[in-house]
């Protein structure tokens, strides 16, 4: 079986193109849409993402700053930065890099922001939404790998869908969009750490989500014969001495059995930066109304 390949930049691309009206809608108004990034210390993939991030709104003409913080900043001053950012109506969105260092909690971090500026939607009232299926900012990465599937015309209705992890920022959120009706309409089966049998579950995957965070993880004797596969993974390994990017699914491995993979690079990463952007244009939007 061919195995085609789901080209995250194709499908990012056609988003972009129809953002550019959304926006011009927005600057025609005086609004310019507006990301506010909070990096903490030094993690060198939280400095590539960020980057990466912040590149693409200024590509498009949207504004955005950094705010860097030291990795020993206290608690309270990265919650009094983002009390500030809440008020500042030069930002729509506040992204908090994650991780965080360990002193630092997280969870009332990202509780403290405005949960109508939260495009990484995170926020309890965010996420209650979505789990009620009322969603207002849907988490970048599960609603770039809906959009991505709706592109390259992949239904999930009535499918199997199988998530392996139960992240709050992928697992979770995906297992819940995939099964509301107006999104995914599919059956769910979300599985984890404490799961046995994995393969058991996998197998019977129409729609398989790997979201474990471990290299090339999943291969073919995870799934079955036409499935397709969505690689959530961004994994840095050393091979022969030379370090690079891997997913969380062997791709070489599963290619000729599944109908449909996306890559990595190249797959899901630019699907949630898509779906960053989009979610910061929304958060203008939503002003408006
Ligand atoms: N760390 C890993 N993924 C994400 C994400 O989608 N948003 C933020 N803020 N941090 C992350």
């Amino acid at each position: 079986m061919e195995t085609a390949i789901l080209s995250g930049l194709d499908a990012s691309k056609a988003l972009y193109q129809s953002l550019e009206e959304r926006i011009a809608r927005l600057k025609d108004q005086n609004i310019t849409p507006g990301l506010a990034a909070v990096l903490v210390g030094n993690n060198p993939a939280s400095e590539i993402y960020v980057k990466n991030k912040t590149k693409k709104f200024e590509a498009l003409g949207l504004k955005t700053d950094v705010f860097r913080l030291e990795e020993s900043v206290s608690e309270d001053e990265l919650l009094s930065l983002i009390l500030d950012l809440n008020k500042n109506a030069d930002f729509h969105g506040i992204l908090v890099q994650l991780p965080l260092p360990k002193h630092i909690n997280s969870e009332k971090v990202l509780n403290a922001i405005v949960s109508t500026k939260d495009v990484d939607g995170f926020h309890p009232e965010n996420a209650g939404l979505l789990s009620i299926g009322k969603p207002r900012f849907i988490p970048c990465t599960p609603k770039g790998i809906i959009f991505i599937l709706k592109h390259f015309k992949i239904d999930l209705t009535g499918k199997h869908v199988v998530v392996i992890g139960r992240s709050n920022i992928v697992g979770r959120p995906i297992s819940i969009l995939a099964s509301l009706k107006d999104l995914g309409n599919a059956t769910v089966t979300l599985c984890h750490s404490g799961t046995k049998d994995l393969k058991y579950f996998s197998k019977q995957a129409d729609v398989l989500v790997a979201a474990l965070g471990s290299p090339e993880f999943v291969d073919a004797s995870y799934i079955k014969e036409g499935a397709c596969l969505i690689d959530v993974g961004i994994n840095r390994v050393e091979q022969d001495g030379k370090s690079k990017i891997v997913g969380d699914i062997n791709q070489e491995s599963v290619s000729g059995i599944a109908s449909a993979l996306t890559p990595v690079p190249k797959g899901i990463g630019p699907m949630t930066i898509a779906m960053l952007v989009e979610n910061t244009v929304l958060s203008a939007e939503l002003l408006l109304n």
